[in-house]
């Protein structure tokens, strides 16, 4: 496995590539969710790329950039334990040079949920993604249902921009009570980590209303937020039942729809999401 740490050392490495390239962008402190997403991109690629990169530009002032966790010398043994060819590391100066002056906004689908949360937020994924994607230039990228806006986020971009690379995305891994896997589940204290699962329960709860007829989105995102909030440690940011392709807020279940919710336990924020797959109604 390689290790690179310039732009210009990854371009003259892609340029001696042959077969297909399937690219996991992360920020590293991997866990088995990031896991999976090479594991994919290694069964369907000639060549797998991982990058790691704790994007400054999507953090907002006061979020937890400085102390986001980091370890690269363990990152580097999973990775080399799923037989991945390269690992992408450049600099915060090189990937932003003081004269930057470019942005990729996608419009609409980030105006809600955690782009509402997190202003700014998508815009620096959008941004740091493009230049990941023309640095790398992958036929596949591989991306978390986890991150479930950002998903859609990253397709959009993709298909407005036309960028030339299939998106593929890669269910959730959990832990065997139901919290995602999440680099952040570090900052959770014992007793906080005890409440964590209520993310999970309530989005089971969901699923259980939807499979028993309910339509109501109203009726379950209440029932969610009674859930969550029977949990003093719980601090509920959104509940959220919307169109799974456009984001917006259902009032009816008659379609695909994301249930998504951001919780703070403690001071960690965790996010988690499901998709109910309601068949479309005829006419709508
Ligand atoms: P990061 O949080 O490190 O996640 C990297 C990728 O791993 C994302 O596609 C995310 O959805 C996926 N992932 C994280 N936890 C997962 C889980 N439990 N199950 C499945 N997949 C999981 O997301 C980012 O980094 C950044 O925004 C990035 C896209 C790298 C841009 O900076």
């Amino acid at each position: 496995m390689r290790t690179v740490k310039t732009i210009a050392e990854m371009r003259a490495a892609r340029r001696n590539m042959e077969g297909s390239v399937g690219f996991v962008p992360t920020m590293g402190y991997l866990h088995e969710g990031h896991l999976a997403l090479v594991r994919k991109a290694r069964e369907e690629n000639d060549i797998v790329i991982v990058s790691i990169f704790v994007n400054p530009t999507q953090f907002a002032p006061g979020e937890d950039f400085n102390v986001y966790p980091r370890n690269s010398e363990h990152d580097m043994e999973l990775l080399r334990n799923e037989s991945a060819d390269l690992v992408l590391i450049p600099s915060g100066e090189e990937v932003y040079p003081p004269e930057c002056a470019t942005w990729v906004d996608v419009e609409g689908v980030t105006e809600r949920l955690e782009g509402a949360s997190r202003p700014g937020f998508f815009r620096g994924v959008a941004t740091v993604v493009t230049k990941l994607f023309n640095i790398v230039r992958p036929h596949r990228a591989y991306f978390g249902r986890k991150d479930a806006q950002q998903l859609v986020t990253i397709r959009k971009m993709v298909a407005d921009l036309n960028m030339d690379l299939e998106i593929v995305p890669v269910a959730t891994v959990r832990e065997r009570d139901g919290l995602a896997l999440s680099s952040r589940n570090v900052y959770l204290d014992p007793e906080e980590r005890r409440s964590a699962p209520v993310l999970w329960n309530s989005l089971q709860l969901a699923k259980e209303h939807s499979s028993a007829g309910e339509k109501d989105a109203e009726k379950i995102r209440r029932e969610m937020a009674e859930l969550i909030s029977a949990d003093p440690r719980a601090e509920i940011d959104y509940v959220s039942i919307a169109d799974a392709d456009t984001l917006e807020e259902l009032n009816l279940i008659d379609r695909p729809a994301l249930v998504s919710l951001a919780v703070r336990i403690g001071g960690t924020r965790l996010i988690d999401n499901i998709t109910l797959c309601v068949e479309k109604s005829p006419g709508t």
